[in-house]
């Protein structure tokens, strides 16, 4: 079974357009969680442009599922990590100026400061995983400091457009899950998979969770967040390797 872990950042987004008190991304989690959703992801961000301070605890009482905490790899947000405790940190890159996470960590290059976050995290008990673009050199140094997953970024398929870019990107994908696999790592994968997109990507072997949100959560303005996320878990059921 390939778990879904639904991202709830963009129901932040939504109430801090006014800087309000709704729509609550706690409530998100709890109606997602009704929906089937295997896990909870948010994104504390550096920047508190859309989770807040105040979400992260409420988020760590209401969820029962998997809740997977995405991060940068500063001192900040990891002593709040810790302090938290989500069963799982993913750790990203993080740019103040993108409108989301583009593309992977690249922990060769970052592999000094990724590598101190991943390892006060583990000492803490929290499984890490690694946005990584599907690229070899960077899955293998995911796998050297230490993280238990690589969260391929799936952004290269989402863009692609000519069937021979949707066809390389898939081969790209392949290719990173069989390496990740080979070391002994969890294969997970996330951003831009959309109900449209969904069905390639679920039919890989080796894949064990999505992080999905801004479809989900775009498709629950019109059908509710309940409805929004067990119409993706079938389609990934429908479509996962039996
Ligand atoms: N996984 C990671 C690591 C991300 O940073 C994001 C975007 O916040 C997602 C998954 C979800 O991407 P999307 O909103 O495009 O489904």
């Amino acid at each position: 079974m390939i778990r879904l872990g639904v991202n709830i950042d963009h129901v932040a987004t939504v109430r801090q357009a006014r800087r309000t008190d709704e729509p609550d991304p706690v409530w998100a989690a709890v109606e997602a969680q009704l929906g089937g959703a295997d896990g909870i992801t948010f994104h504390l961000r550096e920047d508190r442009r859309h989770i807040l301070d105040r979400d992260v605890p409420l988020l760590r009482g209401a969820v029962v599922a998997k809740l997977n905490m995405e991060m940068g790899a500063t001192d900040e947000i990891v002593s709040i990590a810790i302090a938290t405790g989500p069963d799982q940190c993913c750790l990203v890159p993080e740019r103040r100026e993108e409108l989301t996470t583009e593309g992977g960590l690249d922990v060769v290059r970052h592999r000094e400061r990724v590598g101190k976050a991943v390892a006060q995290l583990r000492d803490a008990g929290i499984f890490c995983s690694a946005f990584v673009e599907p690229v070899e050199r960077h899955i293998k140094a995911a796998h050297d400091v230490g993280f238990g997953a690589v969260e391929l970024w799936t952004g290269g398929y989402a863009h692609a457009r000519t069937p021979s870019e949707i066809a390389a990107a898939i081969g790209d994908l392949r290719r990173g899950i069989e390496i990740g696999l080979t070391l002994g790592l969890e294969v997970h994968g996330g951003h831009g998979l959309t109900y449209r997109n969904i069905a390639s990507i679920a039919a890989l072997p080796g894949l064990s969770e999505f992080n999905i949100g801004h479809s989900i959560v775009a498709r629950s303005v019109f059908v509710g967040l309940r409805e929004a996320v067990g119409e993706m878990k079938a389609l990934i059921a429908k479509y996962a390797p039996q």
